[in-house]
């Protein structure tokens, strides 16, 4: 099944057609991910939900070029050459922890030689509160604190895509909401493509435009669907708006069989 945009008057960006990856070693093969048919349009806000071990990472790994595929086509619009195709945010921190937090927010920029440099990395500062720990190093900071070094590091050096493998997974609850909120209020001024894999899906609800779920491993799109709740949209707020009990429901509907049958797949070895 294609994955086809459901919104209008969009430029497709990433296109992926029964795209597959096969990861060999002496002890063996592992078909992570087959038959992945995705269309990611330019501006969307997208989330990937899928049981544990389904190959998100993986499909994330290789829209971002760190991982080849083995089977199926790939393709990746670079609508604007003067700015990095794609920035990838990751669950462990991603910040290099020898800098401090202003020459991390630099750094894309320092390397590209771009201008405005100073003036770039104080606006994403201020905009993930930071502004007081700006000359602060890593080790400095809470769990929180670095994942809003990453988000700054990302928005700062200003992609075209950004890929997010599970950035708030080991956040405490307050935290990640306050910074879906503030991820949020970025991505409407920029609206940069969003490729955002999360495990839950209050998150995928709150955050994006268009849920898609993986099936068990080898994972492909099961179901694409689309989170209608107009923006801007606050993380507590939106779920006491109609129709987010039952979009959560629909979600849950789908991931629910492939939960179960990544467990027996587990089970069973
Ligand atoms: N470099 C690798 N070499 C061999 N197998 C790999 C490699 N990377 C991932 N795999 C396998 O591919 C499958 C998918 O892994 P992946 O990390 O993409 O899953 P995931 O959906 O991101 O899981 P999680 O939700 O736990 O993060 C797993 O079976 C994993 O063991
Ligand atoms: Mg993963």
């Amino acid at each position: 099944m294609l994955v086809e945009p459901k919104m209008h008057n969009l430029q497709a960006q990433i296109i992926a057609r029964q795209l597959e990856k096969e990861f060999s070693s002496p002890t063996g093969t592992t078909l992570a991910i087959a038959n992945v048919d995705l269309v990611v349009n330019k501006g969307e806000f997208c989330c990937i939900v899928g049981p544990s071990g389904c190959g998100k990472t993986t499909l994330l790994r290789i829209i971002a070029g760190l991982e080849n595929h083995t089977g199926g086509n790939l393709e990746i619009s670079h609508f604007d050459q003067s700015k990095p195709l794609n920035s990838m945010i990751f669950q462990e921190q991603s910040i290099f922890p020898w800098m401090t937090v202003k020459d991390n927010v630099a750094y894309g920029l320092r390397r590209r030689g771009a201008r405005n440099i100073e003036e770039i990395v104080a606006y994403y500062i201020d905009k993930v509160g930071l502004r007081t720990f700006q000359n602060s190093y890593p080790h400095q900071l809470s769990g929180g604190m670095k994942q809003r070094v990453s988000i700054a590091r990302a928005f700062a050096n200003d992609p075209e895509i950004l890929l997010m493998d599970e950035p708030f997974a080991a956040l405490d609850e307050q935290n990640k909401s306050l910074l879906q909120e503030e991820l949020l209020r970025i991505w409407e001024e920029t609206r940069k493509t969003v490729l955002f894999i999360t495990h839950s899906i209050d998150e995928a609800v709150v955050l994006s435009d268009r849920a898609l779920v993986m099936t068990a491993r080898p994972g492909r799109i099961k179901c694409d669907l689309t989170i209608d709740m107009a923006r801007p949209r606050g993380a507590y707020e939106i779920k006491s708006r109609s129709g987010y009990g039952e979009i959560s429901n629909r979600i849950w509907g789908e991931l629910r069989d492939e939960v179960l049958a990544a467990k027996q797949k587990m089970e069973a070895l």
